[in-house]
């Protein structure tokens, strides 16, 4: 790095949310429930340059680890990102988010008519037709949903 200072800077514990598709950051945290009212300190970087993305970016939240449907819905709206678990200023774990190609239980149908928002137990499914922009068909009514559709439910 030619840079003389550090532009943003390491955490002791918590996540990195890395390689954030450049204009996605406040999606995602949105999708974490991060309203900064509450919790530690969270910093958002946009538009970070990246040897791989170009420009990227990024997201650390001190204090906390993401759990595997945090990661999953943050796959929906940055399906390039890595998740940086960190101890004690360490990476102890690295996971490319990865979207898989059928959700369940992870979004709700936006048609109320659908079977799966009747009182039967039924889990929401989707098929990802596309991942960015992202486009999702639900197994049960065929109702297309897209990206502003998901943020809209988190
Ligand atoms: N990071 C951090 N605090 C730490 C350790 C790492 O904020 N204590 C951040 C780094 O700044 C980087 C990300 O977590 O954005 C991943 O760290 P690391 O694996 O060390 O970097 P790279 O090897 O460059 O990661 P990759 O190969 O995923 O690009
Ligand atoms: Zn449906």
């Amino acid at each position: 790095m030619a840079e003389k200072t550090l532009r943003v800077s390491k955490i002791k514990d918590g996540t990195v949310i890395d390689h954030i598709t450049s204009g996605h950051a406040l999606d995602v945290v949105k999708i974490l429930g991060i309203t900064g009212r509450t919790g530690g300190v969270v910093t958002v970087a946009m538009n970070v340059p990246s040897e791989k993305l170009g420009v990227k970016d990024m997201v650390k939240v001190e204090g906390r680890e993401l759990n595997s449907k945090e990661v999953d819905k943050i796959a929906l709206l940055a399906p390039h990102a890595s998740i940086n678990i960190v101890r004690d200023y360490k990476v102890v774990e690295k996971q490319r988010v990865k979207l898989p190609s059928v959700l369940r239980r992870i979004v709700k149908c936006a048609n109320p008519a659908c079977v799966s928002n009747s009182s039967e137990p039924i889990q929401p499914t989707f098929y990802v037709e596309r991942e960015e922009p992202l486009r999702l068909k639900c197994h049960y009514c065929g109702h297309i949903m897209e990206k502003q559709d998901v943020l809209k439910q988190f």
